[in-house]
């Protein structure tokens, strides 16, 4: 196989990886709020104010820049008064898309915003368009933002919070295509300009309102909202899931083949295509890249493990989701010149998740490695790179081989992340490192994530069969070249001082 050629311009920025690339988003679904972030203050397992301790501190390592909130489709039909004032006096409703389970409102505005405060990440709070009034939302906004005196500001006092929240990221809907109310772009079009209008920005905060936007390759939903709304929004968001096989039957998490895998790591990179095509439709009414498009749900969706509810969309998580992480926020990096925020789906055992909890006891899991490798890349200058990869095929079809993505920290050190995609050939990789001299760089250190088998994977029992690795043995020379060899599906990040 034709070796990986890989040539970072040192001297030559593309701009800048905003940090919400590396955002969470987090739904009342499964045990992703219950059980996984909230235990409640009276709960055995250690928490702080009703918060599982060993989940935030995990999150806390992640440095995640901003969390969803709090769907998804239940955002569609949440009601937020429903979840503040004491918790014993809250509504119990049903969730009737996730699991037809009872949801007691114990975790509402307050019991998020502080888990923001604690993670010390940006709340993206998404309102509810599709059945929730104009009032509702005006009102939700006023209650966490509004400083002075009024009947939102007031009721928010007596719940026990004086002070305001700053609140940065709205959506106005979810999926309204969908579960969001069916609609047709046109008529969301106008229900979005109604809506935000009254989604106010008071005294300081500063709302960056986000627009529902498009499922996967529905380009005439982006144009449509671009042409009739685009001078209301400064976001635009897209849906994307990874689905190995169809919808129906999506193949499961753990128990799959080579070509699975293969074709698994096709559809994440489908994602630069999709991202290409929407970016085009938006560069044609708003050509100075003022609105972001917001990448908030992707990932991958399996079908559940054997045993659990169908509807908590509870799945494990391998080196294949590894891989899917990393090639995907690659590709949001290299369109990170309108791509400023993503979100993926979701922070605790739901779909892609980087935790997983079993009662008491807890796993990270291999797609939380590659968020905490990645960390060197937020809000780093991303640097311009020439990559020849070589071919990957299988099945008579190809895909890259290797992906990569080079940038420079505000520490000025440089960092290299590489994906190697084939599931059983290493990749002989040359790097070069143009635009300053070989002599003028430190040393190389680096970190590595694989695995001794495709499917394995990190278990509360087992919780360290996928965990990273030094990365020994790099040599740059003095011309500023690296030869490596990434072994098969694997993850690697090197930093040079
Ligand atoms: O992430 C799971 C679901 O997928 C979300 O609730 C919805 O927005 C999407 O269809």
């Amino acid at each position: 196989m034709a070796p990986n050629r890989v040539v970072v311009n040192l001297d030559r920025t593309k701009g800048n990886i905003n940090r919400n690339i590396y955002g969470h988003f987090a739904e009342h679904l499964g045990r992703c709020i219950y059980e996984g972030i909230w235990v409640g203050e009276d709960s055995d397992i250690p928490n702080t104010k009703g918060i599982r301790n060993d989940v935030l501190e995990a999150l806390k390592n992640l440095n995640i820049p901003v969390l969803r909130w709090p769907g998804g489709c239940f955002a569609d039909e949440y009601h937020w008064k429903d979840g503040i004032g004491p918790r014993e006096g809250r509504k119990r409703m049903i969730n009737t898309h996730w699991g037809g389970v009872v949801e007691n409102n114990h975790f509402g505005t307050h019991e998020f915003l502080m888990l923001c405060e604690m993670l010390g990440c940006e709340p993206y709070i998404n309102g509810n368009v599709g059945s929730g009034t104009v009032q509702e939302m005006q009102e939700w906004v006023e209650y966490m933002t509004f400083e002075g005196e009024s009947p939102m500001s007031n009721l928010r006092a007596a719940n026990g919070r004086e002070n305001p929240w700053k609140v940065n990221f709205f959506g106005v809907g979810n999926e309204n295509w969908g579960c969001g109310g069916n609609m047709r772009p046109e008529y969301y079009a106008d229900l979005y300009r109604r809506y935000q209008t009254y989604v106010r920005n008071y005294g300081s905060n500063r709302i960056f309102r986000i627009a529902c936007g498009a499922n996967v390759d529905d380009f005439r939903w982006t144009e449509t909202l671009m042409k009739e709304a685009a001078r209301y929004m400064d976001g635009l968001t897209l849906h994307y899931y990874t689905v190995p096989e169809t919808w129906e039957k999506k193949g499961s998490s753990t128990d799959f083949t080579e070509t699975d895998w293969f074709v698994t790591l096709r559809k994440a990179l489908f994602m630069d295509e999709l991202v290409t095509k929407h970016k085009t439709i938006m560069d044609k009414y708003d050509p100075n890249k003022r609105i972001s498009l917001i990448v908030d749900e992707w990932g991958t969706w399996y079908d559940v493990e054997p045993g659990t509810n169908p509807g908590f969309l509870y799945q494990q998580n391998t080196m294949r989701d590894a891989l899917v992480a990393a090639v995907s926020l690659h590709i949001f990096h290299d369109h990170s010149d309108r791509v400023r925020m993503t979100n993926i789906a979701q922070t605790v055992n739901v779909l892609q998740s980087v935790v997983l909890t079993e009662g008491a006891k807890m796993a990270l899991t291999p797609t939380y490695h590659v968020y905490e490798m990645f960390k060197v890349h937020h809000d780093a200058d991303a640097l311009d790179v020439f990559h020849q990869p070589a071919s990957y095929s299988l099945g008579g079809e190809s895909i890259a081989q290797t992906s990569v993505s080079a940038s420079r920290g505000k520490d000025g050190k440089l960092n290299i992340s590489l994906c190697n995609l084939s599931h059983d050939e290493a990749a002989v990789t040359s790097i070069e490192l143009r635009g300053v001299g070989g002599d003028a760089l430190g040393s190389v250190n680096g970190t590595l994530l694989r695995s001794s088998a495709l499917s394995a994977h990190n278990t509360v029992e087992k919780p360290e069969t996928v965990k990273p690795e030094p990365l020994t043995g790099l040599v740059l020379d003095a011309d500023g070249k690296l030869n490596l060899n990434l072994p098969p599906a694997s993850v690697v990040v090197l930093t040079i001082e």
